[in-house]
């Protein structure tokens, strides 16, 4: 090979750092699309909220806590994620129809899935996650948290209910809970 001058190995890597810089260009440009143009956004940007009074005032107050059906016919599931469970520890949710989940914590940062469904999140303290899905079929799914809390990590794990649209009957406030036994 033949020995290559000083100028040579400097346009090489000018020609190399520009490639590079193209292709961050390009993810960076994808990313920023996909954002604004199709709104994918990360799960966490349902909100901010104060995790020292998350149970005091708007939406994580024990009465609002699980699902609910708005004027709107929109289900909304809000649950507290906590060293070291979820309040509450079952949700009710139709099958077939969008729904969304709303999680806060008022401690450290805990995560879920929902097992067999593209429902994955993490909760951060001070901010509200939010994924909007559709359940596919009725069932009985885990949902266990995913991110070390604590000594109870392990024992942290919700059940979420899909019913047939049929037998999702709320309330006269529009509310659905677990049946308890
Ligand atoms: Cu909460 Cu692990």
């Amino acid at each position: 090979m033949v020995a290559q001058s000083e100028q040579d190995v400097v346009a090489s890597e000018l020609r190399w750092g520009v490639f590079v810089a193209l292709v961050v260009a390009i993810i960076f440009a994808a990313i920023v699309w996909a954002a604004v143009a199709m709104g994918r956004n990360p799960p966490s940007d349902g909100g901010v909220i104060d995790p020292k009074t998350l149970h005091l005032s708007r939406e994580f107050t024990e009465a609002n806590l699980g699902t609910s059906v708005g004027q709107d016919g929109a289900v909304v599931a809000r649950v507290v994620a906590a060293q070291f469970q979820f309040i509450p520890a079952c949700i009710v949710v139709p099958a077939g129809r969008p729904v969304t989940l709303r999680f806060s914590s008022p401690d450290v940062i805990h995560g879920l899935l929902i097992v067999g469904t593209n429902v994955n999140t993490m909760v951060v303290p001070g901010y509200i996650s939010q994924v909007r899905t559709v359940f596919s079929r009725p069932g009985v799914l885990l949902m266990p948290c995913h991110e070390f809390c604590g000594l109870g990590h392990s024992q942290m794990i919700a059940t979420v209910r899909v019913v047939a649209p049929a037998d999702f009957k709320p309330g006269p406030d529009g509310r659905v809970a677990c049946a308890h036994g």
